[in-house]
């Protein structure tokens, strides 16, 4: 079997004595899409959070394309092609656009081209280059958050929640662009979302995950949505 792109052994994560995850395994193959779902407060962020080294794990191992990084540092984890879009704002509010999309780019000689196929996804992005970025609109400002994470050229990417507050047409555009992302170039994503249906349009495969533990798993086709609202439902 080729490396996993994302592996997660029995990890046990939380703050400080409250564990909120509890012995997670998941393995995501290079290119594959999992849309993990779940009721508020059952560790979807967490998860993320764990994966990218802001929480350590108190038990398990965590390795990114076959490498052990459990207590590797978080920006040493990015160095690694991982970008992170994560649920709360994270923008530069003082800073441009051009400014905000800058930091998303690592020096390296395929940069221009980066942002060049990222600016076509969000043309409103090149021509709003020079305005603040915090005077964007909720939804612009996700867009810019995605944006800046695709253009790392990241080989993962971990997504938490970026079709909360977007207009319909805005959710669509997304998942073409994510869905062409992962045609065009080996690109796997952890993908965490409320809205089922988005979620399922991009993912190959979903995760429900319910206090802290995964309670459910499976391909997406016909059946998935309809599994995954009954765990969601109160
Ligand atoms: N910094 C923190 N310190 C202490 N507890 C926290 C912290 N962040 C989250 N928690 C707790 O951990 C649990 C899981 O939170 P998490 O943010 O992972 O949930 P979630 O599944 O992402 O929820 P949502 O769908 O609302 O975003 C919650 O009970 C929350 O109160
Ligand atoms: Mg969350």
């Amino acid at each position: 079997m080729a490396e996993a792109a994302l592996q997660l052994d029995g990890v046990t994560s939380g703050y400080g004595e409250a564990m909120v995850l509890r012995g997670v395994n998941l393995t995501l193959a290079p290119g594959e899409v999992l849309a993990v779902l779940g009721k508020n407060g059952m560790g979807k962020s967490t998860l993320l959070k764990t994966i990218m080294g802001f929480l350590p794990p108190r038990d398990g191992q965590i390795y990114i394309h076959g490498r052990d990084v459990t207590r590797v540092a978080p920006y040493r984890r990015a160095a690694q092609s991982v970008a992170y879009s994560p649920q709360e704002q994270a923008i530069f509010q003082d800073l441009t656009v051009s400014e905000n999309l800058r930091l998303g780019l690592r020096s390296d000689r395929r940069s221009a081209a980066a942002t060049e196929r990222v600016t076509a996804f969000f043309p409103f992005l090149g021509k709003r280059g020079r305005q603040p970025a915090g005077t964007l609109s909720g939804g612009e400002q996700k867009m810019l958050i995605m944006a800046r994470a695709l253009l790392s050229n990241p080989r993962l990417l971990l997504i938490d929640e970026i079709s909360e507050g977007l207009q319909p047409s805005v959710i669509l555009r997304l998942g073409e662009v994510l869905r062409r992302e992962c045609a065009t170039r080996e690109l796997t994503i952890l993908i965490i979302e409320q809205n089922v249906r988005f979620a399922l349009s991009v993912a190959s495969r979903y995760a429900v995950l319910a206090r802290g533990e995964i309670v459910d798993a499976g391909a997406v086709g016909p059946g998935a949505e309809t599994a995954i609202q009954d765990h969601l439902a109160v």
